[in-house]
């Protein structure tokens, strides 16, 4: 049905013109109260057995909506409303900004997969700030709140518009994030190297410690897949180091690799730069976490993000280290009943396995390889 939607209506509307389409239904959905009430038992039923326990706190399920694609926090219950146990908002800088010119979204149907250069368009970490300080929770969803830096702000001062969106958005947020792999944002990717994190999740763990009294906001970096192996290996020890909740594996990549086949090169070169997400970024962000995890293994909980399309996807994630497990490139291609097919093909999926628990399924793939 969704499919034949897809292709009659969405593939033929600009992408992000689609998006927003998409997004006002279902933002719309969630303000009547007999239909979100319906909705909500259609899509996302509870599953006692995908309960999980991350950041000291129950989440309903492992699988999440990944970042980007509710920026500005204006549908955390409409996402909760269709099945995703945690929704990420933002990428929030601390001040508004347009984005890039359009367009910059850009679908690679056949590959089922998407390039985008939307390069941080939001409204800014002071307007976020309030809109969720106004939010009456209508369902239960755990809120991560993912903060970038401003493009027109140098380099050198990166780490003061971090905190300033860190001391208005961390009170309100069940875990913050500190996204320094989006490609979008020139310069931002250099923040990933050692010497320059270090300084930056500090300066961001301290503002958060000052803002939020009574409890301890979980803090976690998201990475991009283009790290060399080593630097993966030394932001987890980083990670550690600090004591870092989790590490978020991954953004999308600047490579091309794993297009070609169905869509034509030279499309692919037209579009230009941007990040590649959705089933060419499959393996590599997968790569990504099983070395995560055998450096890190259960001390810190890892989000494993990249090409999840079906329920085995979501399964492969958690055995490889993954406790948390987001998507956005397939929510677009299967549409509003993708989480409820997740969902239920992952408690099968447990229910057939030799795991009790999600918890217990947690890298075991990846532990076993390394015995
Ligand atoms: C993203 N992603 C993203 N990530 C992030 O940390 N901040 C952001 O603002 C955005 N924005 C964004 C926009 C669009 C249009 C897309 C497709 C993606 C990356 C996203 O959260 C995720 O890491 C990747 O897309 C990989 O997951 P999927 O799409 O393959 O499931």
């Amino acid at each position: 049905m969704y499919r034949l939607f897809f292709d009659l209506i969405f593939q033929r509307m600009d992408p992000e013109r689609a998006h927003h389409v998409a997004f006002s239904w279902i933002r719309l959905a969630v303000r009547i109260p007999v239909l979100r009430t319906l909705v909500r038992a259609a899509l996302a039923p509870t599953r006692p057995s995908l309960k999980v326990t991350a950041f000291g706190r129950e989440h309903a399920g492992p699988f999440g909506l990944a970042a980007g694609f509710d920026k500005n926090a204006h549908a955390v219950d409409a996402m909760a409303m269709l099945g995703f146990h945690h929704v990420e908002i933002g990428t929030v800088t601390a001040q508004p900004q347009p984005g890039n010119p359009r367009k910059r979204l850009f679908r690679l149907v056949p590959d089922r997969a998407l390039i985008n250069r939307m390069g941080f368009n939001n409204e800014g970490s002071a307007a976020v700030a309030e809109r969720l300080s106004s939010r009456k929770e209508i369902f239960p969803a755990v809120l991560g709140v993912n903060i970038g830096k401003t493009k027109a702000v140098p380099e050198e001062e990166a780490v003061a518009d971090y905190v300033t969106s860190t001391e208005r958005l961390a009170g309100h947020a069940d875990y913050l994030v500190v996204n320094v792999s989006s490609p979008n944002t020139p310069g931002l990717r250099n923040l990933q190297a050692v010497d320059q994190l270090r300084p930056l999740l500090s300066a961001v763990r301290e503002a958060a410690d000052r803002t939020v009294t009574g409890r301890r906001v979980p803090l976690l970096v998201k990475i991009a897949p283009d790290l060399a192996d080593e630097d993966v290996d030394a932001v987890a020890d980083l990670a550690l180091e600090l004591g870092l909740d989790g590490v978020i594996a991954t953004n999308t990549t600047i490579a091309r690799e794993g297009l070609g086949l169905t869509t034509d090169m030279s499309v692919v070169e037209a579009i230009g730069a941007g990040g590649l997400s959705g089933a060419p970024l499959k393996a590599r962000s997968l790569e990504v976490l099983r070395r995560l995890y055998a450096r890190v293994g259960d001390r810190i909980t890892l989000v494993g993000v990249g090409g999840v399309e079906t329920a085995d996807d979501v399964w492969e994630r958690i055995l490889a280290g993954a406790t948390l497990v987001q998507g956005y490139s397939g929510f677009i291609y299967e549409g509003p009943l993708w989480c409820r097919e997740i969902n239920a093909g992952l408690a099968d999926r447990l229910a057939r396995s030799p795991y009790a628990t999600l918890a217990d399924a947690v890298g075991a793939e990846t532990r076993k390889a390394a015995a």
